[in-house]
């Protein structure tokens, strides 16, 4: 397990926790097959792993530019927050999946290092910014 659900990842939204829980498992269940640490070809799960994610991470990014929008949040963190996304999907659609191929554990480690740190920093700094606007801004 690379990455670990605590409560001050909350953002006060069940929606959003729950899709940034999801993208946790996602990112443990490729930690999974990394620390399995054997010599047997692990790509294709690695892959279809990777790319659910890929796509899931466009489906919650969506979501969250859509709940901007609806409340009304300020268009300064609003542009961060896209800024921020764009980033994210650029990156993983840079990953070499021919390293991924090649060099399997490394790459993965290498991979997983990123989406972890990333993850942590989107919830803790970007998207607890805006739980804290939807908690001062909802009844
Ligand atoms: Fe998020």
């Amino acid at each position: 397990m690379v990455i670990k659900w605590k409560d001050a990842y909350s953002c006060y939204d069940p929606a959003i926790d729950e899709q940034h829980k999801k993208m946790m498992d996602m990112i443990n269940q490729m930690a999974e097959i990394v620390e399995l640490n054997d010599d047997a070809d692990h790509y294709d799960e690695l892959l279809e792993i990777f790319n659910a994610l890929k796509d899931y991470a466009v489906y919650h990014f969506s979501h969250e530019e859509k709940m901007f929008e609806e409340s009304g949040y300020d268009s300064f963190n609003t542009k961060i927050q896209i800024h921020e996304h764009k980033g994210f999907i650029n990156k993983v659609a840079s990953i070499n999946l021919y390293d991924l191929d090649e060099n399997q554990m490394d790459t993965a480690r290498n991979v997983l290092d990123f989406l972890s740190r990333w993850l942590d920093h989107h919830i803790l700094v970007i998207d607890k910014k805006f739980g804290s606007f939807l908690e001062e801004n909802t009844i």
